[in-house]
């Protein structure tokens, strides 16, 4: 695993799912556009709702971007930990009822291990409780070891903010050693302390919430995945937190 500028992490990503014929499509404007149920765009799926839940047609069933975001729900962690900002970009990829779980986790492992060469023992990979086909597709196909694989339940695990497209989600840390853990003898992923960092989340999309926490199966089953470029760059640049990267330190 090499340094590399988030500049570089960014084309990176955003090149590899092209080439898995994603379309690349620009960030969309932080302000939401027709969505009430959110002040400003907080994660790469929020301006593409309708995408998912197939009252648009998007442009391809296939797309990646690189998201503007602002997350308030976890503005209290900012200068807490090394891991929370106000602003932040989001990679992602995207499935309009075209490929599921068998390619979304295929392709994620592939990103981090042969593109990023990240190392396999740093690797772990959570999937939400009872999600067995997930545990099944990650250690037969993807050889996830068990013994890096985590099942937490829905406060992790299952993605939803406010009304809309939604569902179990499957998220990948990385291990930054124990100089930055708790100590805690249950200190693993899911920890809030800052070894173990949730860099990627992989959602199965396939309930729509109606903001009343109802929730409705979609007429397609979709994949939405956020990874952090901030928090990726921290990893890759072996940096203390996500404000010591390169961008931000303009080096
Ligand atoms: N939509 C997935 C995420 O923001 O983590």
């Amino acid at each position: 695993m090499e340094w590399t500028s988030l500049n570089d992490i960014r084309e990176k990503y955003l090149s590899f799912f092209e080439s898995k014929g994603h379309l690349r499509l620009p960030s969309f404007s932080l302000v939401p556009n027709g969505d009430k149920s959110l002040l400003l765009i907080n994660s790469g799926m929020a301006p593409m709702k309708k995408y998912f839940t197939g009252e648009v047609t998007p442009p391809r069933n296939r797309v990646t971007t690189c998201q503007k975001c602002i997350r308030t729900p976890d503005i209290e962690q900012v200068g807490k930990t090394a891991r929370h900002g106000t602003f932040f970009e989001m990679l992602g990829n995207f499935s309009f009822g075209d490929y599921f779980k068998k390619e979304a986790t295929a392709w994620a492992w592939e990103f981090c291990t042969e593109v990023l060469e990240m190392p396999v023992d740093k690797l772990y990979v959570t999937i939400y409780e009872n999600d067995d086909e997930a545990y099944e597709i990650w250690t037969k196909q993807n050889g996830v070891d068990p013994s890096h694989i985590v099942r937490l339940g829905k406060a992790d695990n299952f993605w939803e903010h406010g009304s809309g497209p939604c569902g179990p989600c499957s998220e990948i840390y990385f291990d930054r050693g124990e100089k930055y853990g708790c100590g805690s003898p249950d200190c693993g992923p899911g920890c809030e302390c800052d070894r173990f960092t949730e860099f990627w989340n992989n959602v199965f999309s396939q309930f729509n919430n109606d903001g009343n926490g109802n929730y409705t199966e979609l007429a397609q089953k979709n994949i939405d995945t956020g990874m952090g470029l901030e928090r990726l760059a921290c990893i890759m640049q072996g940096v203390d937190n996500i404000f010591e990267v390169d961008t931000v330190q303009n080096t």
